[in-house]
C-alpha cells in the first residue's frame, strides 16, 4: 500500500485553481519530488498533506488517514521544513532544536539522544551553541533539516530545500539530504525549480505546471524518453532532407535559424552529421536533461536564473501577503 495517496485533489482560493485534481501515489522509502515553476501548486500540494490547508474537493491519505478527517495523527507522521526560514535567531542550534523536541512531545529521555544525532546527521556538532543568526544559509537549512527529523517522523516534506543557496551548497545539502534517505527508513517528499536537484535526489517525479500533473515518472526514463542527445546548431542553411534520411537523426526541427536535432549516439555521428547542417555558426551537443523533458511537456523553460536569491525572495513575499 502506498504511505501517501491523493486522489483528485483541488484546492482553490476564490475562483484561482492553485491545485487542479491531483492524484499520486507515493511509497515507503521514496524520494519523491514535485518539481514545477513557481507558482505551478508546489507548496499548496504539500501544505495540504501537511494539514495546513484544508483541501477544496479530493482527499489525501497519509501513513493511512485522511487529511480532513485525522489531521492530528497526519500531523504525528510527518515533519516539515518550511520553503521560509523558520527557525529562531536568537536561540543556538541546539536550543532550537530542543525547542522543537519539546513541540513536538519527543520524551525527556530521549530529547538529548536525537538532538545529538540530528546535530550528527548535519555536521553542527561543533557549532551547536552559536546562535543561529551567525549561521550561514547553508548551515541553516542543515539545521532545519536536522529539526524536520528531530521528533523521528516517517515522512518529511521539504519545500524548495535549497532555494537561493549558492550551487555548491546546495549540492553539499543534496549529500545530506541523500545522507537522511538511505540511513533512516524515511520518506521523502521535496519540491524544487532546479531540474538538477530533482535529476539527482528523486526516485520519482512529478513535473506539475498549473496545478495539474503533466507528467510522471524516474529521471531516467523522462530522459530516455526524449529518445536520444540533443544536438543545436546555429545555422542559415541546413540540408533538413539530408538530416532526415540519417539513420541515427529522430528528429528534426529548424526554426529562426535554429536547428534542433534528436539523435541516437550523437558523438558517434557528429561528423556526418556536420556536413549537412550548412553555414553552422555555433554548434552544441547534449545529454538529455529534465530541463528538456520540461520544455517538451510544458513548451516551455523552467526559470532557473543564479540570481534566484532575490527574485525568489521576492515572489515569496509576495505569496505570504496575499495569504
Ligand atoms: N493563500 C493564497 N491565496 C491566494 N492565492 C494563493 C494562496 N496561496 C497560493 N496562491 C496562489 O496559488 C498558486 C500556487 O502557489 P504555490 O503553491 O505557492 O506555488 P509554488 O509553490 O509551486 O511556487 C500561485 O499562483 C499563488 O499565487
Ligand atoms: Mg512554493
Amino acid at each position: 500500500m502506498p504511505l501517501i495517496e491523493i486522489k483528485n485533489l483541488t484546492k482553490k482560493f476564490d475562483d484561482f485553481t492553485a491545485v487542479d485534481n491531483v492524484s499520486l501515489e507515493i511509497n515507503e522509502g521514496e524520494i519523491f519530488g514535485l518539481l514545477g515553476p513557481n507558482g505551478a501548486g508546489k507548496t499548496t500540494t504539500l501544505s495540504i498533506l501537511a494539514t495546513l490547508l484544508p483541501p477544496t474537493s479530493g482527499n489525501a491519505v497519509v501513513s493511512g488517514y485522511d487529511v480532513a478527517k485525522h489531521p492530528t495523527q497526519v500531523r504525528r507522521s510527518i515533519g516539515f521544513v518550511f520553503q521560509d526560514p523558520s527557525s529562531d535567531d536568537l536561540l543556538t542550534g541546539r536550543e532550537n532544536l530542543y525547542l522543537h523536541a519539546l513541540m513536538y512531545g519527543v520524551k525527556d529521555s530521549e530529547i538529548d539522544k536525537k538532538i545529538d544525532e540530528g546535530l550528527a546527521l548535519v555536521d553542527l556538532t561543533d557549532k551547536q551553541n552559536i546562535r543561529m543568526r551567525k549561521y550561514s544559509g547553508g548551515m541553516r537549512r542543515r539545521l532545519e533539516l536536522a529539526r524536520g527529523f528531530l521528533h523521528s517522523p516517517k515522512i518529511l516534506f521539504l519545500d524548495e530545500p535549497t532555494l537561493g543557496l549558492d550551487p555548491q551548497t546546495r549540492e553539499n545539502l543534496w549529500a545530506y539530504i541523500k545522507k537522511l534517505s538511505t540511513e533512516n527508513k524515511i520518506t521523502i517528499i521535496l519540491t524544487t525549480h532546479y531540474m538538477e536537484e530533482a535529476d539527482m535526489l528523486c526516485d520519482r517525479i512529478a513535473i506539475i505546471d498549473h496545478g495539474k500533473v503533466v507528467a510522471l515518472d524516474t529521471p531516467l526514463n523522462f530522459k530516455k524518453g526524449l529518445g536520444g542527445d540533443l544536438v543545436t546548431v546555429k545555422t542559415k542553411n541546413p540540408e533538413l532532407t539530408e538530416l532526415e534520411k540519417m539513420d541515427c537523426v529522430k528528429h528534426v526541427q529548424y526554426k529562426d535559424g535554429l536547428l534542433n536535432l534528436t539523435v541516437n549516439d550523437a558523438g558517434a555521428h557528429l561528423q556526418k552529421i556536420l556536413e549537412h547542417v550548412g553555414e553552422a555558426e555555433d554548434v552544441e551537443l547534449h545529454s538529455p536533461t529534465l530541463n528538456d523533458v520540461f520544455i517538451k511537456l510544458t513548451g516551455k523553460q523552467i526559470r532557473e536564473r543564479s540570481d534566484e536569491g532575490e527574485g525568489g525572495w521576492m515572489t515569496r513575499s509576495m505569496h505570504a501577503e496575499k495569504r
